[in-house]
């Protein structure tokens, strides 16, 4: 066998092996972010400045409204309780954006939020802001950060 198909075969088969290798660390990376983190949603199901996706969480001993939103290609999450009174923000379920998909808007007041700050730019909510919440996109899922 001439060197270079030696060669050629043992690069080959370097080639499988790393494959096999990267397929199991993404299975890793994947199964760290699971333990570390509750799962939310899949990536593609929140949209720019679309719908955002409710879920509850714990708060202060108690189940609260909460919910994720994307915008500028990330993912944010917030507590659904407007920093004016304790009302969800949502006019319809999953519906937080303002009409240009620029703020996120309380139905009540019409108080309006930074998507990516949850800091209040308009309406009576002056100088609050959302709750935020550990919300981060790994291998095409949407999770939130154990605390
Ligand atoms: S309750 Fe949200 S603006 Fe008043």
């Amino acid at each position: 066998m001439a060197d270079q198909e030696r060669l050629s075969q043992g690069l080959t088969g370097v080639g499988k092996r790393l494959t096999e290798v990267n397929e199991s660390l993404g299975e890793a990376s994947e199964g760290a972010a699971e333990a570390s983190a509750r799962l939310i949603c899949a990536g593609g199901e929140l949209l720019e400045g679309g719908d955002g996706v409710r879920f509850e969480i714990e708060w202060n001993g108690e189940a609260a409204p909460a919910f994720a939103i994307r915008h500028r290609g990330r993912v944010y999450g917030y507590l659904n309780r407007c920093a004016h009174i304790a009302m969800e923000l949502d006019w319809k379920l999953g519906k937080f954006f303002d009409a240009d998909a620029e703020y996120l808007i309380c139905s009540t007041h019409g108080a309006l939020y930074a998507p990516e700050s949850g800091a209040c730019r308009g309406g009576p909510c002056r100088g609050a802001a959302l709750v935020g919440l550990n919300v981060f996109e790994a291998d095409g899922k949407v999770y939130m950060r154990r605390t």
